[in-house]
């Protein structure tokens, strides 16, 4: 089935989610290639492009970064932000609804991430519209599906495919970003297995691409 995967799609998804556990959507707590690429960068600025209900930009806002957290889906944020709201940060997270295939950000961010948001727009076409938005000696996170014919044929938990359009392969997103202006550091294929309910553990097959914007 193809999705146009644009507000009212994203809408519809989390309201029909609003009775899960964040675990069952896989919001539960910050995705593990989230903590292992970015546990040990300085803290700067971040954004959490597509942040859903908020594991990760809480996560980065608990360890001082100062986040903005936009997602196209104002049921979403609300969640996200209640969420936050009964938790010590150091420092607030600012929610902001945004359509991030029209948004342009008033300035650079020191760190730019996205968790498998996919949008009204090609896949390698936003990755490459966030990288714009990291600021030089930067950091963009990019942590996607991968595309289907690398994760064929490996077993899985449960029946589980993301739609093609959504999905990329991890040498495909560091292209797009070329050699002259970015410094690769990560560009992996990797699998994960989750719980999202008991008795119901899924692997996920996941692209990872971490890259640093060069300065000058
Ligand atoms: C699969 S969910 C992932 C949520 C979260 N990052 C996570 O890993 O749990 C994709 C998210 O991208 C958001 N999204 C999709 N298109 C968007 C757009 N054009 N602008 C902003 N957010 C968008 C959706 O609302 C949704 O919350």
């Amino acid at each position: 089935m193809t999705h146009a995967f644009d507000e009212q799609y994203w809408e519809t998804h989390w309201t029909s989610l609003s009775g899960a556990s964040p675990a069952e959507h896989g919001g539960g707590t910050a995705n593990p290639h989230v903590v292992d690429e970015i546990g040990a960068l300085v803290p700067g600025t971040a954004l959490d492009a597509g942040c859903g209900h908020g594991a990760e930009a809480i996560w980065l806002a608990a360890r001082g970064w100062r986040v903005t957290a936009a997602d196209v889906s104002g049921h979403a944020l609300e969640q996200a932000a209640a969420r936050a709201a009964g938790l010590a940060l150091p420092r607030p997270v600012t929610w902001l609804q945004a359509d991030l295939t029209a948004w342009e950000p008033e300035g650079r961010f020191d760190l730019v991430m996205t968790n498998y948001a996919h949008a009204s727009m090609p896949q390698l076409d936003l990755y490459e519209q966030l990288s714009r938005w990291v600021a030089p000696g930067g950091t963009l996170l990019v942590v996607g599906h991968l595309e289907a014919p690398a994760a064929a044929g490996a077993p899985t938990g449960l029946p589980h495919a993301h739609p093609p359009a959504a999905s990329v392969r991890p040498e495909d997103v560091a292209a797009r970003l070329g050699r002259d202006g970015w410094r690769v550091e990560t560009a992996d294929r990797r699998a994960r297995t989750v719980m999202r309910r008991p008795g119901h553990a899924m692997t996920l097959h996941d692209a990872v691409i971490r890259a640093t914007r060069r300065e000058g």
